[in-house]
């Protein structure tokens, strides 16, 4: 199965949290050696053309999650699934890493790691306007735009260390994405927030493309190819979780 119908396909579409605490549990024992010794090194044209988004990644991926956890914590309180606090940092462990890698490629070529990100900074001041559905909307928008960016990533380079690191980050990413549908499946997903995901995620596309479509023209994206499969992702998640909100109703 490709990633192009994983997120509708896939056998987790029926997880409820204890599976995906199962999940990244396993995950939790099996992270990634990233393996420096087949590199040649970059040249300073390919640094100046992959660092700045790399950093900005890095530095998205990073987060300790603390206003996260806390509105996942009150979500709980008021009588969400218990389970969900624990699968929920266990996904924010995982991003982590997802961080951990890009700095290891970073220190590898003495790349030092962004004091602030533009798009980093909207990102998490919009997440902290509503409540957990707020929060899971504009955090499932930055992981849908992660598939298109760790693909045309991978394809910008030779190395074969940064290939390894794409690689894992889209064999995580789409399980995230299937994870966090369920979750605004189960908060009553309507018309209007169907209106603001596509809002949010084109709001969003326009800015990424300005900020690093330098990266995603070296990997093949032209402007329409960018809309087009960040749209069909963000569909697929959308009709995942009204399937899903479906089957919690009956
Ligand atoms: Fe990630
Ligand atoms: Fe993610």
């Amino acid at each position: 199965m490709n990633s192009r119908d994983f997120i509708i396909r896939s056998n987790m579409t029926q997880f409820n949290y204890t599976d995906w605490i199962t999940y990244f549990e396993k995950n939790d024992k099996n992270r990634l050696q990233v393996d420096f010794s087949g590199d040649k090194p970059l040249s300073e044209a390919l640094k100046k053309l992959i660092f700045p988004s790399v950093q900005a990644f890095q530095k998205g991926e990073g987060s300790d999650g603390t206003f996260l956890m806390n509105t996942v914590k009150d979500y709980v309180r008021a009588g969400g699934p218990a389970e969900y606090q624990k699968a929920m940092q266990l996904f924010i462990k995982e991003e982590n890493w997802h961080s951990a890698y890009l700095k290891m490629y970073m220190d590898h070529y003495g790349i030092k790691t962004a004091n602030r990100s533009v798009l980093d900074t909207i990102f998490r001041k919009l997440r902290h306007l509503g409540g957990l559905k707020c929060e899971v909307t504009i955090l499932i928008t930055g992981e849908l735009i992660a598939l298109t960016y760790y693909d045309a990533l991978s394809k910008c380079t030779d190395s074969k260390a940064l290939k390894q690191i794409c690689k894992q980050m889209l064999d995580d990413e789409l399980p995230h994405i299937i994870f966090q549908s369920y979750t605004l499946s189960r908060l009553q997903p309507g018309f209007m927030d169907i209106l603001l995901r596509i809002f949010i995620m084109n709001v969003t596309l326009f800015f990424v493309w300005c900020a690093y479509h330098n990266v995603y023209q070296t990997g093949g994206y032209c402007f329409s190819r960018f809309i087009k499969e960040n749209n069909r992702y963000l569909r697929q998640s959308v009709c995942l979780s009204e399937k899903m909100a479906r089957k919690h109703a009956v």
